[in-house]
């Protein structure tokens, strides 16, 4: 396994690759999945589809899946291609729009994928650091970049860019821009996609996963949303049946309970609003977050301790041994119960 690879792993979970949290008595609050479980729709429909047809291949292209999210998004299925997981969709992206030298650019810091991407395709990063409050870097429309991408909300700050400025910078940008919109269901305000931009801005490509607001990281599940011509292009690059029979049915009979995901993603920014509370309680510099997950901060101290204490603790969350991100840990928001544990346990390790 190349070390690019094994580092993310670790970085990612916590954990080493092929070790896993055995323990039932862990708050895995450190990859922002969602603490709710999935629609009953989506049992319902993936009892139904357990019969013989799984000795069939899928269908290829995931038409049903993508006329259904046509429907909940207001486009057109010739503008979705359906991915294995947004993480399938931004290699495909990385492999259809930049070669060896190409080059990339992001607001830094955000999702680590990115670079790891770049590196497998001998990309040349040009990571822009975000000023302090987390707006938009000014100078990241002129890196003359193949591919731009934009987390919105950000990971790990949780922040949001407006859709002026990402108007603006689409206009602006000399290649592909690429708005990665895995949390924004958890946004504080509706209307914070990009999505609708697609049809004026023709060199846009909006993700979208089913991991988060969907409840099924399990199951790996993305959409992006671009022109028909971009999309034609991804298709290309795709592999045959890169999305398993169950997969297409679950995400499918999500669409079709969308109160369930707009439900569970309210109680989650009720705990956030919560925990940012308790935590600014406790001296950290919370972000204003519209993920699922707070990113919190004490300016200048180290909190490589804290994560471990709480890791001895029982709760897993996320810390980034990296300059500029040390002395903040990211927290995924947990069920009450969960939110409730990690705050008390904080309360006594002083933090
Ligand atoms: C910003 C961002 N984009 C994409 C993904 C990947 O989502 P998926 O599970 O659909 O591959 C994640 C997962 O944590 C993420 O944080």
């Amino acid at each position: 396994m190349p070390s690019y690879f094994r580092a993310n792993i670790a970085a990612m979970t916590g954990y080493a690759p092929g070790e896993q949290p055995q323990d039932q008595g862990i708050i895995k609050l450190n990859t922002n999945e969602n603490p709710y479980p999935p629609s009953p729709k989506v049992y319902a429909a993936l009892r139904k589809a357990i019969n013989g047809s799984l000795r069939l291949y899928p269908e290829p292209q995931s038409n049903v899946l993508r006329s259904a999210a046509a429907n909940v998004y207001g486009v057109k299925a010739a503008n979705i291609i359906a991915g294995n997981g947004s993480d399938e969709l931004l290699s495909m992206v990385l492999r259809c729009f930049v070669g060896p030298g190409g080059r990339v650019a992001f607001p830094h810091p955000t999702y680590t994928l990115y670079d790891t991407l770049i590196e497998i395709q001998d990309g040349v990063r040009a990571a822009i650091d975000y000023p302090a409050d987390f707006s938009l870097p000014g100078t990241l429309a002129a890196q003359n970049a193949a591919l731009t991408f934009l987390c919105n909300p950000n990971a790990p700050s949780g922040t949001l860019v407006a859709l002026a400025d990402i108007e603006k910078l689409a206009g602006s940008v000399s290649g592909i821009l690429v708005v990665d919109e895995a949390y924004v269901d958890f946004a504080a305000s509706e209307g914070s996609s990009s999505i609708p931009l697609i049809y004026h801005l023709p060199n846009l490509i909006v993700l979208r996963t089913f991991s988060k607001s969907f409840s099924l990281a399990g199951l790996r599940i993305g959409l992006a949303f671009a022109s028909e011509e971009i999309v034609a292009g991804l298709m290309k690059v795709k592999d045959s049946y890169n999305l398993n029979r169950l997969s297409l049915v679950a995400a499918t009979a999500a669409l079709s309970d969308m109160p369930w995901m707009a439900r569970n993603a309210r109680r989650i920014q009720k705990s956030r609003k919560k925990l940012s509370a308790a935590l600014r309680r406790h001296g950290y510099q919370v972000y204003p977050s519209h993920a699922n997950f707070i990113l919190a901060r004490k300016p200048g101290l180290n909190l490589k301790p804290t994560y471990e204490e709480l890791k001895r603790r029982k709760i897993l969350v996320r810390y980034f041994d990296v300059p500029g991100l040390q002395d903040c840990l990211r927290i995924t928001i947990g069920t009450p119960k969960e939110i409730h544990a990690l705050i008390n346990e904080m309360a006594a390790l002083g933090n």
